[in-house]
C-alpha cells in the first residue's frame, strides 16, 4: 500500500555501527519510550516518541495506524547470513561430522528436491519458521535443481522478502541425482537470474556447494557468472572441517591455501559469503579483509557437527566482514537468539566474550553489511525498509525470574540472547506489515 502510514511505539534499538567490546556509546541508538514512523512500508522516523510524534503533521497523524507495544523492544529484522532450506528436516541428524554427515544425510534428502512439489512445501515451511523466529533476510542455499530456487523465490515473493538463494553448483563428489555440470549450470544460473534477479526484494546468488564438489571449470563459471552483472552475490563454505581442508589440498595442489581455491577462481570480493571460516592461516585471514569477503559465523552448526570454534573477534580485528548464521541444518536451531547463546559459548573458548550490544549489532545491521544489504534493512535509518521485530524480555519464566530487578539494556539483552527464544518475538513486521505473531 503506497500511502499506508504507521506509528509503532516501543522501546527501540537500532545500530550504526559495531559497539566493538566496548559499547561504543555512538555505535547505536536506544529509545526506551520509542516510536517509529513508516511511510508505506519505509522508515521516515525513528526516535523518541516525542521528537517523532512531534515531526508528523496532524493530518498524516490522524491517519496513521498506531500499534503500541508497551516497553517490549522493537530491533531491526533478524539477518541469517547462511542457511540451507533443502536442509529443513536434516536437523537433529545423529553422529556424524561433516563429510560423513553431507553424504548419509544430506546428500539424499536434498535429492527429493528434483520434485517440485517437495521444494515449494519446504520453502513455505521454511520461510514460516524464519518469520516466526524474527528473520526477515536470509542467504539461503537451495538444490542443485532449479526448480527449488524457483520454489524458494516464488515463497520468498509472495511473503515480500528481501531474500538471497541460487541453485547449488556441484558438479564431481556427490550421488550423480546431485550433480549438474558446467553447461547445465550455466544455462541453469542465466535463467534463473534472468528470473529472479533484482525482481522486487530478490537478488541472485551464486551458490558453487564448496571447493570439494566443483571442478575448476564449474569454479571459473560462478567466478565469470559473478563479474558478469552487477549485485550478483556469492556464497560457499570455507575452511569448516580438517577432513575437508586435507581433502581440498589433495584436489588443488596449485592453490597456496583454501581461500586461493576461490580467489583464483575469481570468487572474493563484495557480496560474497564463506559458511564458518573456522581454520583459516593469517593469510588467508588478511586477504579476506583485502577482498572485502564476509564470514559467516554458524555457531550451532560448528558445535554439533564438531567443527571448531569461529574466532569472531579476531576476524573482526582484522577487519573482516562477519555475520551470524544459523546453518540450518548442520545448525540446530532457526533461532538467531538461540545462535547468539552458541556465539557467546564459543566466544568464551577465545576469551573474548561477545558483549550483548556487539552480539545485537551481529544478527542486525552486522548481518546486512556482511551481506552487502546494509543500503535497504539492517537499521531504522530513514528510507530502510521497515522490517523489524519486537521482542518480550519477559517472555518466559526464566526471563521474567531474571529480569525481576532489571530493566538495564545491556542486562536485557544478555538475558534475551542467553535465555531467549521465538517465545520471545511477539511480532514480525515485513515493510512495516505484520506478518508473524506470537500467537500464530
Ligand atoms: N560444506 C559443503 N556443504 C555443506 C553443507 O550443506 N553444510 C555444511 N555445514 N557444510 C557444508
Ligand atoms: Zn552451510
Amino acid at each position: 500500500n503506497a500511502t499506508r502510514k504507521q506509528l509503532v511505539f516501543g522501546r527501540v534499538l537500532h545500530f550504526l555501527a559495531d559497539p566493538g567490546e566496548a559499547d561504543a556509546a555512538d555505535s547505536y541508538e536506544y529509545f526506551p519510550d520509542g516510536a517509529l514512523w513508516i511511510v508505506a512500508g519505509r522508515i521516515a522516523a525513528a526516535g523518541t516518541r516525542a521528537a517523532v510524534e512531534a515531526s508528523i503533521a496532524p493530518a498524516e497523524r490522524a491517519a496513521a495506524e498506531i500499534t503500541d507495544y508497551g516497553d517490549q523492544l522493537i530491533l531491526p529484522g533478524l539477518v541469517d547470513t547462511h542457511c540451507h532450506y533443502p536442509q529443513s528436516a536434516v536437523i537433529a541428524s545423529f553422529g556424524r561430522q561433516l563429510l560423513d554427515w553431507l553424504n548419509d544425510y544430506t546428500f539424499p534428502a536434498e535429492t527429493a528436491f528434483a520434485d517440485p512439489e517437495v521444494a515449494a512445501h519446504t520453502a513455505d515451511y521454511f520461510l514460516d519458521r524464519l518469520l516466526a523466529h524474527g528473520t526477515t533476510t536470509a542467504a539461503v542455499f537451495s538444490t542443485v535443481h532449479a526448480g527449488s530456487v524457483d520454489a524458494f523465490m516464488a515463497g520468498a515473493e509472495k511473503r515480500r522478502l528481501r531474500m538471497l538463494t541460487g541453485k547449488v553448483m556441484m558438479d564431481r563428489h556427490a550421488p550423480p541425482a546431485l550433480c549438474d555440470t558446467v553447461a547445465d549450470a550455466e544455462r541453469d544460473c542465466l535463467a534463473l537470474i534472468e528470473r529472479w534477479h533484482g525482481q522486487g526484494r530478490l537478488r541472485y546468488c551464486l551458490t558453487p556447494r564448496f571447493a570439494p564438489t566443483s571442478t575448476a571449470a564449474q569454479l571459473s563459471l560462478a567466478g565469470e557468472l559473478y563479474q558478469s552483472k552487477p549485485d550478483l552475490h556469492v556464497q560457499s563454505h570455507l575452511a569448516e572441517n580438517l577432513d575437508e581442508i586435507a581433502w581440498v589440498k589433495s584436489l588443488f595442489p596449485e592453490a597456496r591455501d583454501y581461500l586461493d581455491v576461490y580467489d583464483r577462481h575469481g570468487l572474493l570480493g563484495p557480496r560474497s559469503i564463506y559458511g564458518h571460516c573456522i581454520h583459516l592461516s593469517p593469510a588467508e585471514v588478511a586477504r579476506m579483509a583485502e577482498t572485502g569477503t564476509a564470514a559467516a559465523f554458524c555457531p550451532t552448526s560448528n558445535l554439533f557437527l564438531g567443527s571448531g570454534f569461529f574466532n569472531h573477534a579476531a576476524a573482526v580485528d582484522a577487519s573482516i566482514r562477519v555475520g551470524l548464521a544459523t546453518d540450518v541444518g548442520g545448525g540446530t536451531s532457526f533461532s538467531m537468539l538461540r545462535t547468539l547463546d552458541e556465539a557467546y559459548k564459543v566466544s568464551q573458548v577465545h576469551r573474548r566474550p561477545l558483549p550483548p550490544l556487539r552480539a545485537w549489532f551481529l544478527a542486525t545491521l552486522g548481518g546486512a553489511q556482511a551481506l552487502y544489504l546494509d543500503e535497504f534493512i539492517g537499521n531504522f535509518a530513514v528510507g530502510k525498509e521497515a522490517d523489524f521485530i519486537v521482542l518480550n524480555p519477559r517472555a518466559t519464566p526464566e526471563l521474567d525470574f531474571r529480569l525481576e530487578k532489571t530493566d538495564e539494556l545491556a542486562a536485557t539483552l544478555f538475558a534475551l540472547m542467553i535465555l531467549g527464544d521465538e517465545r520471545c518475538v511477539t511480532a514480525t513486521h515485513v515493510l512495516g506489515e505484520r506478518v508473524s505473531a506470537a500467537a500464530d
